[in-house]
Order: C-alpha cells, then sequence, then structure tokens
C-alpha cells in the first residue's frame, strides 16, 4: 500500500442439481478448479521476505473461496501459479511504462502481448491496471499521457479480441477529491486541477469501454487522525448498528464511513456528467496491530469487524450499494492477503488477512 491521504470526510459514507453434477464432473476433470469462488477479491503485496510461494498461494485462496486478486505487477511466475484456479486476475503494469503506452499502440500492444497473453486463458485475467495511484503519486509528467496510455492498451486488447473479457482500468488516492470540499458527501468534486484535465476523459473512457473507476479507500485512516473528535468506532467499522449521519443535502442516511467515502467519489462523478461508471474499490482494509498511542482503532477485533462486515456486503443477496448508487453492488478489494513485514510502521504491516504461515489473523467466511 502506498502513503495514505486519511483525510476523506467524516461523511464522506431441480435443474440446480444438474447443474451440481456437471459441476461435480467438471471439477473432477480438473484438480485445480475448486468449488465456490466467491466475488471477494483480496490485494497480493509482497513488500516481505517470508511469504509463501505463488502456487501456495492460489491454493490457500480457493480453500478460502476468495474469487479475485489484484497484484502490483505482472509477475509471470505468479499468473503461472493462478492458472485453472478459476480466481480472477487484476495485474498491474508499471507507472513508468506510461509514457511508452501513450505515444506508440505498438508498445502497448507488445506490452499485453508478452504479458498477457502467454497466461490465458488457463489464468483468468480480468483486469489490466495502468499504474498505482498515477494522478498522486507518481511523476506529474504522467498525469496528462494516463488517459492515452488506458486508450492505446485498451485498441492493443481490441486488436488481440480480449477486450470483452479483460477491462483497462487505474486505482486512484481518495486525494484525486477536493478534500476541502469532502462534507457531506453530496458536495464532493474532484480536484480541480484534475476534474476536466484528466478526470472527465477518464470517465469518458471508463463509460466507453465498460470498465470501472477504481479508488483506494480506508476508512481506518479517517478514524485514526480523527483522534476521535467527529468520527465514532462504530461507524468507520460500518456495523450495521451504528448512529450514522445524513447528508442535509440528500437527505441519504449513512452508517458506514466507507459507504460515505464511496457516495463522495459517486458524488464527484455525477458532477462531471457521469453517474453511468461503477466504482470498485481496489485497496480497503483494517489493520489488526498498530501504536495504540498513535494509531488508535488499529486492533485484531476492529481489523475482524470492518473485514467481516464488508464481507457481508459482498456477499449479500441481493447485492447491496450505497446509498446514492444501491443500483451500483460494492466491488472490492481487501488490503491485504499477507501481513507485510518490510513496511515501515507496525499498522502499515499488519493488514493481512493471514500471517505468512497462511494461518489466519482472523476468522472470516469468504463463501456463503
Ligand atoms: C453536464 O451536462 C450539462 C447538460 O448537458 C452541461 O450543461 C454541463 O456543462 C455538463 N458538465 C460537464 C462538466 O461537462
Ligand atoms: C507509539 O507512538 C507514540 C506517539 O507517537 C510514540 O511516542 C511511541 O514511541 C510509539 N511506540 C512505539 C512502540 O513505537
Amino acid at each position: 500500500m502506498e502513503q495514505k491521504t486519511p483525510l476523506i470526510t467524516q461523511t464522506c459514507i431441480h435443474r440446480s442439481l444438474v447443474l451440481a453434477l456437471l459441476f461435480l464432473a467438471m471439477s473432477s476433470s480438473f484438480n485445480k478448479v475448486s468449488g465456490a469462488l466467491s466475488a471477494v477479491g483480496v490485494n497480493y503485496g509482497r513488500v516481505a521476505d517470508n511469504l509463501p510461494p505463488p502456487a501456495q498461494v492460489a491454493q490457500l485462496l480457493q480453500s478460502q473461496g476468495i474469487g479475485k486478486v489484484k497484484l502490483y505487477d505482472a509477475d509471470p511466475a505468479t499468473l503461472q501459479a493462478f492458472g485453472n484456479t478459476g480466481i480472477e486476475m487484476a495485474v498491474m503494469a508499471p507507472d513508468g511504462l506510461i509514457p511508452s503506452f501513450a505515444s506508440d499502440a505498438n508498445q502497448a500492444l507488445s506490452w499485453v502481448t508478452a504479458n498477457i497473453v502467454p497466461f490465458i486463458p488457463a489464468t483468468k485475467i480480468g483486469v489490466i491496471m495502468v499504474g498505482n495511484e498515477v494522478l498522486t503519486r507518481s511523476d506529474p509528467a504522467f498525469t496528462p499521457l494516463l488517459v492515452p496510455a488506458m486508450w492505446n492498451l485498451h485498441t492493443a486488447l481490441i486488436r488481440l479480441d480480449l477486450y470483452q473479457t479483460i477491462k483497462i482500468t487505474t486505482p486512484h488516492a481518495m486525494d484525486v477529491l477536493d478534500l476541502g470540499t469532502s462534507y457531506p458527501p453530496s458536495s464532493c468534486t474532484f480536484k480541480s486541477s484534475l476534474a476536466s484535465s484528466v478526470i472527465h476523459p477518464l470517465l469518458d473512457f471508463h463509460k466507453d469501454t465498460g470498465s470501472p473507476f477504481m479508488v483506494d479507500a480506508y476508512p481506518f485512516f479517517a478514524y485514526r487522525d480523527d483522534k476521535g473528535e467527529h468520527i465514532p468506532l462504530d461507524y468507520a467499522l460500518g456495523g450495521p448498528t451504528a448512529v450514522g449521519f445524513t447528508d442535509f443535502r440528500t437527505g441519504l442516511h449513512y452508517t458506514s464511513l466507507l459507504d460515505a467515502q464511496l457516495d463522495a467519489v459517486y458524488a464527484a462523478m455525477a458532477k462531471l456528467n457521469h453517474s453511468d461508471v461503477g466504482i470498485v474499490l481496489a485497496e480497503t482494509g483494517w489493520p489488526s496491530a498498530g501504536n495504540a498511542t498513535s494509531e488508535p482503532g488499529s486492533t485484531l477485533n476492529n481489523a475482524a469487524e470492518f473485514n467481516g462486515n464488508l464481507v457481508k456486503r459482498i456477499l449479500s443477496n441481493p447485492p447491496l450499494g450505497t446509498p446514492l448508487r444501491p443500483a451500483f453492488p460494492i466491488e472490492a478489494y481487501i488490503f491485504e492477503i499477507f501481513n507485510e513485514n518490510q513496511k515501515y510502521s507496525l499498522s502499515e504491516r499488519s493488514f493481512g488477512l493471514f500471517y505468512p504461515d497462511m494461518t489466519p489473523v482472523y476468522n472470516i467466511k469468504f463463501t456463503n
């Protein structure tokens, strides 16, 4: 995970038998294809020197029914290891390639041909992300190149006839929003330096290609930095019994800070005339340990509750969106599979759902 800008808003919240038999027959013919994989996604961060090999990780996730994994690279050994698992991969192209993707469609085509094509269809690759938090964290020279790079990658997918199964997107930090406008969520706008120049054409891209806007949102950081002044813990954890608050402009009621954060982004998108693009949470999570003084809330129980509430939302039937966009179900990649022992602070090292020996940090059921 990269450095997170916390703020965002206190607010800113009998046929079946035949099918079952068919499925049994299929699973016995592919030994690695497992039963039910859910829509729950996880981030596979690897700033660590003690993690198990990717093939073991693939088995762990299959055994847990976790259906989606997001990488911070396009590591060939990892893509190979997830072959025939049915787990959908979100793969990242490095920021540094953005200028060549943007200026030369053949570079985009070569990258997809070399890094994606060899692994499909055995490995299910559903998403290619172009860099990570490029608009707020990378070389500012990349900012105007991001959307052209994404178009050239999409064009490469068209040429390779992969555009229906693979979507191009890019994750953003919450500080693409103008945090001064973040209360209440309905008042949110994108930073004026980015809104019309980059975000608007980016949303056009998402609309035209049917791909989602990706954002990293962490109620934990907002709670931590608030120091107990405005944000109640139950609201930050998104528990069903939180009192929450009402957006005085829309009358919409929020019991979850994560919903308010998502709706802040939806509201900002609506101001650019794009209520037609969905959001996927590229990262969200809660640390199970941290410095009790400087990182309040970083406890095992809170981590189990936040991620447990999130998973229940993702698995809910019918799917539940946010108060502003009830028809867009929450899609998320939890940050993250493992604790990463080479991160710089105790809480940053403690976002994992599992220890490196693959035992769970706390128990969550990832399938119904
Ligand atoms: C949104 O659409 C309205 C009505 O067509 C238009 O007046 C307005 O300029 C548009 N806003 C943006 C940011 O494109
Ligand atoms: C915890 O944070 C406080 C306040 O920043 C600091 O003084 C203390 O040294 C930290 N404790 C540890 C174990 O890092």
